[in-house]
């Protein structure tokens, strides 16, 4: 018994000491803000002695009014904006979700229901199944049909993707093989689907091996990591390829960059910068917000047990 409690104790440690992941999606709520913090983001408010999450009319510009609230009359008021709060084409081609029908602003159905002015609405259309559109024969059309097009409006269509296996030549190579892949000529004389999911993905593309997450290590396209930040003030966090989330950096006493496997490095300037908002300063320390309450009730369970 005394040994599986061991393991448990090596395998928390394990996770402990491994790398710090923060997830810029996981933004500490308004009220878990210390005042330095609280003024840094602006839908969070200080009141006396807490921070606080403003209501809508607190928002005094129109830019800064959105998600639950809008702007109407001069005024950020508490109602969500729908589709049929868009007044006119282009507002609503700029606002996800909506499509422009019958001169009124609707939500998404499919591609074939809209008809819009300008060619580019259709490929900016979004169904909530993450549907794309496109603009009917847009790319055949010479300038002179074009005009006659734009007279009618553009038919828009569901988003035809190509099979990339069908070109041989680099120059043909080209176009959407997926809502999230393109066609790219690969070194061994190939058309190929491509997307990054991880640096090695690239190897053999040329040029798609991308420096804000990977970089070249002879033929190889690897991950960045902290020790590839050469000064104090890079050294903070490498960004991953999933989206959002980002490894935590370290500067050393050797004037080195390293990963950092806690936060002890950083203080109650720093916590919450480096972290995007992710972990906040609490009890002199710089902690993960909504965090490993569970992986913490556990390890002292077990730290309890041992014991
Ligand atoms: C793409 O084209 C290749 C050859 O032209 C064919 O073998 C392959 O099955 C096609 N893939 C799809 C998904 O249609
Ligand atoms: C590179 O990063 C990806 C995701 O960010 C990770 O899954 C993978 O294990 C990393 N590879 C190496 C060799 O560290």
């Amino acid at each position: 018994m005394k040994n599986i409690q061991l393991v448990f104790i090596v395998v928390l440690f394990g996770i402990v000491a491994a790398d710090i992941t923060v997830n810029k999606e996981k933004r500490c709520s308004c009220p878990s803000f210390i005042k330095s913090e609280c003024d840094k983001w602006y839908d969070c408010k200080w009141s006396e002695t807490s921070c606080q999450e403003k209501e809508c009319k607190d928002y005094t510009t129109e830019d800064k009014c959105s998600g639950d609230c809008q702007w109407k009359g001069g005024k950020c008021i508490d109602e969500k904006k729908e589709c049929e709060d868009m007044p006119n084409e282009e507002s609503c081609s700029n606002f996800a979700g909506c499509g422009w029908k019958d001169n009124k602003c609707i939500e998404f159905t499919q591609c074939s229901d809209f008809i819009v002015s300008k060619a580019e609405r259709c490929n900016v259309l979004r169904g909530e199944n993450d549907e794309r559109c496109q603009a009917k024969g847009v790319s055949v059309t010479t300038l002179r049909q074009k005009h006659l097009v734009v007279a009618t409006g553009f038919q828009c269509e569901n988003k035809v993707y190509v099979n990339c296996s069908k070109f041989v030549t680099e120059a043909t190579c080209k176009g959407e093989a997926t809502a999230t892949a393109k066609c790219q000529w690969k070194s061994d004389g190939k058309c190929y689907a491509f997307e990054l999911k991880t640096c090695r993905d690239a190897d053999g593309f040329n040029s798609m091996c991308d420096p804000k997450y990977c970089k070249k290590d002879g033929q190889q396209c690897v991950n960045r990591s902290c020790s590839d930040l050469t000064t104090q003030a890079l050294c903070t966090s490498i960004p991953k390829i999933d989206n959002n989330k980002a490894i935590l950096c370290k500067w050393g006493a050797d004037n080195k960059c390293t990963n950092a496997i806690d936060t002890t490095h950083l203080n109650e300037q720093t916590c919450n910068d480096v972290t995007f908002g992710s972990y906040h300063w609490v009890t002199n320390t710089c902690q993960q917000c909504a965090s490993n309450w569970i992986l913490s009730i556990v390890s002292l369970i077990i730290l309890v047990a041992f014991i």
